[in-house]
């Protein structure tokens, strides 16, 4: 516990599946994390469950904009 203690992540196709589970374990070692994926609304529902620690920014990371 605590080994990401003041470190921030930025997990990509975090709203499931390995993304998710990447993130909060994550959050449960102490990192502040950004999640994304293409849907904020699923990404903000995600957010919720997780816990504060976790920022919702919807990305999708194929396009440049
Ligand atoms: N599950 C396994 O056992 C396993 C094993 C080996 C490898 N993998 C690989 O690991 C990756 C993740 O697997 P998974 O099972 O967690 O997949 P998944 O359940 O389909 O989740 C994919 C995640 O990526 C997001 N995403 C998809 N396209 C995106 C884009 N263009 N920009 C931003 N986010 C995007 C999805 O959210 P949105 O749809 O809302 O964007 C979702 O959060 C896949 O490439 C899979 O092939 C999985």
């Amino acid at each position: 516990m605590g080994a990401l203690k003041d470190k921030v992540a930025i997990v990509t196709g975090a709203s499931r599946g390995v993304g998710r589970s990447i993130a909060e374990t994550f959050v449960r070692e102490g990192a502040k994390v950004v999640i994304c994926g293409r849907k904020q609304e699923t990404l903000d529902q995600v957010a919720r469950e997780i816990g504060p620690a976790v920022k919702p920014i919807a990305c999708h990371v194929g396009r440049l904009d």
